[in-house]
């Protein structure tokens, strides 16, 4: 596997392999791989010819008092992991390489309505930091397929449509989210819990399949289902940010008719901000 540090070093390795006519796969990270990141590589390989990974922990998509500086690096474990996985190559870019004139001098790509609602509206900026950083990864790697994980639902249907708004010829394919066996996502947040939150954390994901049982016996209104989960995870001892029923394709308010639908829902517990989605198909 490649190490590649700079962006010539990006552009000369896969020159040669288009040159070669082989596809090549993007998944870029923030590092600190897990299981459900090698799920990932696995379907970035069914894919492509080549498989390249990223690992930059973005500045622009944190905001103030997150945790960019505590965010868990493990270069090591990574590469290795990447290696086990077949991965090609990994970008590994310096801060300075991303942003020449610095994270607030630098163009930012952002996505009217979708970059604000959800998790947008608790974290003002931050779909700005992802869209921004993803548009430049693209430029630098050109794959023709990039994987984005469904834990990240709403960042996935953004960059959708940031990729369908400024032509991009990349297919952006979503890889479902892995769980724990008690039903947790995947996440590498969830090291910051503590015992007890890592007790209480799998209800989060209960409470969204409990809205789905809701959903599919019809007869209860959406506001009402978002109503009980949002009261249910206080009572539990989260602060929720929301928990709100969307059309699958676009994140709005599902029309009447609406059948393909997400319910999603982002919650503290202690300092840690838990996300997570489920998928709902009405009858
Ligand atoms: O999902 C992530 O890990 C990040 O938001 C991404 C897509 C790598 C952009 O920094």
């Amino acid at each position: 596997m490649e190490i590649l540090r700079s962006v010539a070093a990006v552009r000369r390795s896969l020159y040669g392999w288009r040159l070669a006519g082989e596809s090549i796969a993007l998944v870029p990270t923030m590092g600190n791989l897990h299981a459900g990141h090698d799920s990932l590589m696995a379907i970035a390989r069914r894919h492509a010819d080549r498989v390249v990974a990223s690992i930059f922990v973005n500045p622009t998509q944190f905001g103030p008092g997150e945790d960019y500086a505590s965010y868990p690096r493990t270069p090591r474990e990574d590469a290795a992991r990447l290696r086990a996985a077949g991965v090609d190559a990994v970008f590994v870019p310096t801060v300075a390489a991303m942003y020449p004139d610095g994270r607030d001098g630098s163009t930012t790509v952002s996505v009217p309505g979708l970059s604000s609602v959800l998790c947008g509206a608790h974290r003002p900026g931050h779909f700005d930091g992802v869209a921004s950083v993803v548009l430049r990864l693209f430029n630098i790697t050109v794959p023709d397929v990039a994987v984005f994980g469904e834990k990240d639902y709403q960042q996935l249907v953004l960059l959708r449509r940031m990729a369908r708004d400024l032509q991009l010829d990349i297919r952006l394919v979503g890889g479902p989210t892995l769980r724990e066996p008690d039903g947790l996502a995947l996440s590498s947040r969830n090291q910051y819990l503590d015992a007890g939150e890592r007790q209480l954390a799998p209800r989060l994901h209960e409470l969204l399949q409990d809205c789905r049982r809701r959903l599919l016996a019809g007869g209860q209104g959406f506001a009402a289902i978002e109503r009980r989960a949002f009261r249910q995870l206080q009572a539990q001892g989260f602060v929720p940010d929301y928990v709100a029923i969307r059309a699958a394709h676009d994140l709005s308010i599902p029309a009447p008719g609406c059948r393909r639908l997400r319910v999603l829902a982002a919650a503290r517990l202690g300092r840690t901000r838990l996300i997570d989605n489920i998928a709902v198909q009405l009858r």
